[in-house]
């Protein structure tokens, strides 16, 4: 590992943390909690408590974080670098908390996204917890935690300032390792994701922070076994950025429609491409094989994590970070493009 590449890396982090510091004692209102509903992307160890062997809760996995969380890379994920950014702590696994510690930590956020998991039922329903159940172990914490602790008014007011971070969608377009994805396909998805949006809404959410679906078309366990080895499945993506188009018009007419419904939309997709597209630029050296290949084609792990884009299937630490930068600074792939914090 580069001493250069760590310099970048705590530099960047020391950047985000001073943000966060700074802009908390402006005036502007102050994001008291992040609630993270979705898949493997922001899971943070909540595949811990369902059947099911999973490989993140073992080394290499969370390398660089420590120790194994659950998360599925080496590192932080998106969900904690928004933390990071909104001056909260990392959302703790929901299913990983014991009654008091729920309790505690609650007014500053819960993750209850589950690896494998999708929008529909359907998809990996026994060894993930589906978003449905995610949303209704959102419904528990309000009944059980918040409306024990505060008054009615008082949880109205904390959900509602709150940020709902939801990240799904990917893991909807394979059904039993087939793709589905079609035209047909994503009109159907989107339709479901929005059923999700509103409950989340009825429940007092407003501000959402809404990721695409990344192009699965370039995940390394697809791009292995097309020829030439490393070529992204343009099928895949083409059908997937279909759903992509979708999601930013199912957001803005949520937004006129729905009193007090405000949502940052961030570009996942686009930053991977731009990363597996002109690697170099980001110090990136590896943009198709992954770092912990182990799953995929059983190799050991890489030995510089940050010159990779991906982790396994995930996009590693790093690629993370340069997404956290990309969002939160540069304001390149997340809209509106202006501070986040001041907008929501
Ligand atoms: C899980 O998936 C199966 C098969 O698609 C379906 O029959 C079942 O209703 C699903 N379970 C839940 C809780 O949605
Ligand atoms: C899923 O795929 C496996 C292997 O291709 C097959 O044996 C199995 O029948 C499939 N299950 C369903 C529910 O389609
Ligand atoms: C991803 O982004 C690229 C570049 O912005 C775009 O051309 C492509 O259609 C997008 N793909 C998906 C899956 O959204």
């Amino acid at each position: 590992m580069s001493s250069n590449n760590d310099l970048n890396h705590s530099l960047i982090l020391t950047v985000l943390l001073l943000i966060a510091f700074a802009t908390k004692s402006e005036e502007s209102k102050q994001i008291p909690a992040l609630y993270v509903f979705g898949d493997s992307l922001v899971d943070s160890g909540n595949n811990h408590y369902v059947p099911g062997e999973d490989p993140q809760n073992y080394f290499p996995y969370g390398i660089d974080f420590g120790t194994p969380t659950g998360r599925c890379t080496n590192g932080k994920t998106v969900a904690d670098f928004l933390a990071i950014y909104l001056g909260l702590p990392f959302a703790p696994a929901y299913l990983g908390l014991s009654r008091s510690k729920r309790k505690r930590i609650v007014t500053t956020g819960i993750n209850y996204a589950s690896a494998g998991s999708g929008i529909l039922p359907d998809t990996s329903n026994k060894t993930s917890v589906i978003m449905d159940e995610q949303i209704k172990g959102f419904e528990r914490t309000i009944k059980e935690i918040l409306l024990k602790g505060l008054s009615k008014e008082a949880v109205e007011k904390h959900v509602s300032e709150s940020l709902f971070l939801v990240s799904s969608g990917v893991n909807d377009h394979f059904k039993n390792g087939t793709f589905r994805g079609s035209r047909k396909f994503a009109s159907y998805l989107i339709k479901e994701f929005k059923i999700r949006l509103l409950k989340l809404y009825s429940l007092g959410a407003r501000k959402f922070f809404v990721n695409n679906v990344p192009p699965a078309g370039c995940f390394p366990s697809i791009t292995l076994h097309s020829k030439p080895i490393g070529k992204c499945s343009e099928k895949m993506n083409k059908w997937i950025s279909f759903y992509n188009k979708k999601l930013l018009i199912l957001l803005h007419e949520l937004q006129t429609q729905l009193p007090g419904f405000i949502f940052v939309h961030s570009d996942l997709n686009k930053s991977i491409m731009e990363i597996s597209e002109n690697p170099n630029k980001y110090g990136i050296v590896e943009a198709s094989k992954p770092c912990c290949p182990r799953n995929i084609n059983g190799n050991d792990l890489c030995a510089n994590r940050n010159t990779y884009l991906f982790f396994d299937d995930h996009p590693t630490e790093r690629v993370n970070q340069i997404y956290a930068k990309k969002c939160f600074i540069d304001h390149a792939i997340c809209t509106p493009r202006i501070n986040i914090r001041r907008f929501l």
